[in-house]
């Protein structure tokens, strides 16, 4: 079996951090009973290009249980936990992923997996399905599954060009996927890693949220209920209005850079902090992305406006520009919550790759049968999730009756 991790010497570490995400993964934990019995997978080459965390390390034990055969690389270059990485080496899956690569490395690892000739891509980012049709190794593919909004972007734009050669399933527009997933969980944890690199106090700190999509309301929102005070930089007027019945201060983000103590981009948009914002922000501010790609905080431009950058601490490098003034920049400008934390709890990963794991059986159940496009997570999967996760939860509700159903179907009964 081939494979590159940091050290497989970590595994240990690794095994108990899994542990710890499956007594938290309990709809996930479900699956893989049903998977381990019905072997849903049997022999199915999959191809996986996700953050290789203790959440993912879970998902692919699910697969590998209902008879898969997974490749795995990483989908951000500082995102691995190589402890959990080499624990999936010893449960023999071929990894091909460590903290800290280079994007020489992000891309050998990428077409390493591509090798391996998956049926199935699971993407978080769509590099892994991109590079397959650039390289045209598209031979045995049945389909892919995005996991995250720049993702399916991405893919809906290959569709649009009629460059897209394989089924899509978007798992990340699954309403148990992102109403859950990019609202609580990157709310969450943007904010603990955020913390957990700079240890600020966040109450009474001015903190600005650029984009207020789902995972900018959500990262808002848990700023707010800690004590900061929030400021929304939006685009889009009607989220721009969102956020200010939410009760957000909003305005344009050239005049929030000049109040802001911490910035936190969400928008999955390029350039979306500038030279122009760095030469009016006030000294000490902290620069930090939620987005997926390390595009929304112009790297480029604080580097050519700065005479000196120094790590000043673990994930926080100083920019000191010409006039002295100095700006953190957290995580490189990559997703700060899985650079300097360890992600989305466990909890919430849970629904999401649940429906990883779901969509892979649906994908193989309709092999043959779908077009070359993007489509929506079946209903009947994406509220079977959201059932079973409320089953473990305890959480019981309410069912129509055959009454009300009838009722809600028919349009003849007015006042
Ligand atoms: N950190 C994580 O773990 C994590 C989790 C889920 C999604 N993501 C990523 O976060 C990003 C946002 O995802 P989402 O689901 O919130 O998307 P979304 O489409 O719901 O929201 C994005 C928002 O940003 C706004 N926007 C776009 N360009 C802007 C600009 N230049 N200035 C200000 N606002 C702008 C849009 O109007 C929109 O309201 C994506 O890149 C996604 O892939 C990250």
């Amino acid at each position: 079996m081939d494979y590159r991790v940091k050290d497989t010497k970590l595994a240990g570490g690794g095994r108990l951090r899994i542990e710890w995400a499956e007594r938290h993964m309990p709809v996930l934990m479900r699956v893989r009973e049903e998977f381990s019995k019905g072997k849903p997978l049997s022999g199915v080459r999959i191809g996986a290009c996700l953050h290789v965390t203790k959440e993912t390390a879970v998902l692919v034990r699910t697969l590998k249980a209902g008879g898969a055969e997974v490749y795995l690389c990483a989908s951000n270059p500082l995102s691995t936990q190589d402890d959990v990485a080499a624990a999936l080496v010893e449960d023999g899956i071929s990894v091909f992923a460590w903290r800290g690569e280079s994007s020489d490395d992000y891309y050998w690892s990428i077409s390493r997996v591509l090798e391996e000739k998956p049926q199935v891509m699971l993407d978080d980012g769509a590099d892994l399905i991109a590079t397959a049709h650039v390289k045209d190794m598209l031979d045995e593919a049945i389909g892919g599954q995005e996991e995250t909004t720049t993702g399916v972007i991405r893919l809906k734009a290959m569709e649009k060009s009629g460059d897209l050669r394989i089924p899509v399933v978007a798992v990340n527009d699954a309403s148990s996927k992102r109403l859950f997933d990019n609202y609580y969980g990157t709310g969450e944890s943007s904010l603990h890693g955020v913390l957990r690199c700079t240890n600020i106090l966040l109450p009474g700190k001015k903190v600005v949220v650029l984009g207020y999509g789902h995972c900018g309301q959500g990262i808002a929102k848990m700023a707010r209920a800690v004590g900061a005070h929030t400021i929304v930089c939006e685009v889009d007027p009607i989220k721009a209005l969102k956020a200010y019945y939410d009760g957000h201060e909003v305005m344009p983000s050239l005049r929030a850079a000049e109040i802001g103590d911490v910035f936190i981009t969400a928008t999955g948009c390029k350039d979306v902090l500038t030279r122009e914002h760095f030469m009016r922000m006030r000294s000490g501010a902290m620069l930090a992305n939620a987005g997926h790609f390390n595009v929304e905080v112009s790297i480029p431009d604080l580097k050519s406006i700065s005479r000196r950058v120094r790590k000043i601490r673990e994930n926080v490098e100083e920019y000191e520009l010409e006039d002295g003034r100095k700006l953190y920049l957290l995580a490189e400008g990559r997703l700060v919550n899985l650079v300097c934390g360890e992600g989305h709890p466990s909890e919430v990963m849970d629904l999401s790759f649940s429906l990883q794991a779901l969509c892979v059986k649906y994908l193989m159940e309709n092999r043959g049968e779908l077009e070359s496009r993007v489509y929506n997570v079946p209903d009947e999967v994406d509220r079977r999730v959201a059932e079973l996760k409320l089953e473990t939860l305890g959480v019981e509700i309410d069912k129509l009756t055959e009454e009300q159903q009838k009722y809600l179907e028919s349009w003849k009964l007015g006042t």
